[in-house]
């Protein structure tokens, strides 16, 4: 594992030009919301892809304190950082291991999502000295990992063998977020089929869950123990349901102004001179680009927050920089923040409301937000 990818770069304290303000007290509160939206089940956490950019450690102690049942991460390299960053919860590794990877997953208590049928025999080996609990992963409709319905016959015995770890069965919906719930009933009772044949075989997990935020939010969440939320921690929905809930979004995006420069009507900014300034105006140099994680294309179509409005994002995004135009008479000096992405979800420059524009989800945008920006958390 190459430790330096997963450590944010160093910055020196002055030069503080870009940050991601993360309010951890918004993240435990959404918790809350989202327990009670989910009737008060056990929630994994979701906290993949850096928690979906936030900041994994410190967001993974927000929510333990906040009494999350466990965290789920991506692969053992996100595990591994959550222990190394003392988190003592149960850690549920969701996209599975390889079996040379199990003595490392067992020193660290991890917990491993079962994935496919391709490995089963090298568990049944390994387990009873490198233990783990496993999650057994069903492919009730979403295509991707787990295993099949009709796989589920011939594995039972191998299934039997790894019964004594096997914690948990899961699925994942495909169209949670669909207003039509009839795909994700037809999931759900294709789950309970294969639960019924693992109980015949003798195999009863005592967890079962399906449900990320869209499922919690809609109510999809039937008789399972547990749910799986990330995005809705994070204060982020495109659901009404989510909105009426009052979640909170967690993150700030925050760089201050570089330079400013007055510029006559006529000039030309940034590469391929896409932005011609149609009258006299400022153009503010902000430290932040798309290596950054901000999208290129927002360029000449994004907004930033200053002194309680909004400005444009003129020209294209470079590497490292952004500019935005501002009229001659507003204020503006080297230092000052302007905020990228808001936390006020009826903002413009929302997190939600970007994604919009962009045509994507607020998930792209925020897993985007590279290790180099600085993370400041609040309690
Ligand atoms: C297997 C699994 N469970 C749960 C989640 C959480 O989903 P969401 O962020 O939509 O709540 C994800 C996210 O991609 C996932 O892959």
């Amino acid at each position: 594992m190459n430790e330096q990818n997963l450590e944010p770069l160093k910055r020196h304290p002055e030069g503080r030009a870009l940050r991601a303000e993360v309010d951890l007290g918004r993240i435990a509160r959404n918790l809350d919301r989202i327990r009670a939206a989910a009737g008060g089940r056990g929630i994994w956490g979701v906290v993949k892809a850096n928690a979906y950019g936030h900041g994994a450690v410190p967001v993974g102690r927000a929510l333990e304190e906040a009494g999350v049942h466990g965290l789920a991460v991506s692969n053992l390299e996100e595990g591994l950082e959550l222990r190394r960053g003392g988190i003592e919860c149960p850690i549920l590794v969701l996209g599975g291991l390889r079996p040379e990877a199990l003595p490392a997953a067992s020193a660290e208590n991890l917990t491993i999502a079962l994935v496919g049928p391709e490995h089963l025999d090298d568990y049944a080996r390994l387990l009873p000295q490198h233990p783990v609990r496993l999650h057994l992963k069903l492919d009730t409709g979403m295509g991707r990992f787990g295993l099949l319905p009709s796989e589920l016959g011939e594995h039972l015995p191998q299934l039997q063998r790894l019964s004594p770890w096997l914690e948990g069965a899961m699925a994942h919906f495909a169209t949670a977020d669909d207003p039509d719930p009839g795909f994700a009933q037809r999931q759900r009772r294709v789950f309970d089929a294969c639960l019924a044949q693992l109980a015949d075989a003798g195999i009863h997990p005592t967890q079962r869950h399906h449900g990320n935020s869209d499922a919690c939010l809609r109510g999809l969440l039937d008789q399972d123990t547990h749910a799986r939320p990330g995005l809705a921690l994070y204060g982020l929905t495109l659901l009404a349901e989510g909105h009426v809930l009052g979640l909170e979004p967690a993150l700030e995006l925050v760089a201050e102004v570089a330079r400013v420069k007055a510029m006559p009507a006529g000039t030309t900014v940034g590469y391929g001179r896409t932005f011609v300034a149609p009258h006299p105006l400022q153009i503010a140099t902000l430290t932040c680009g798309y290596a950054d994680g901000y999208r290129r294309d927002l360029g000449n179509r994004g907004v930033v927050g200053f002194r309680g409005r909004t400005f444009p994002v003129v020209g294209r995004i470079s590497m490292d920089y952004l500019t935005v135009a501002l009229p001659l008479d507003v204020p503006v000096v080297p230092g000052e923040p302007m905020t990228l992405y808001s936390s006020d979800p009826a903002a413009p420059h929302s997190l939600e409301r970007l994604a919009q524009v962009l045509g994507t989800i607020p998930y792209e945008l925020t897993c985007a937000l590279h290790r180099r920006i600085t993370r400041r958390f609040s309690p």
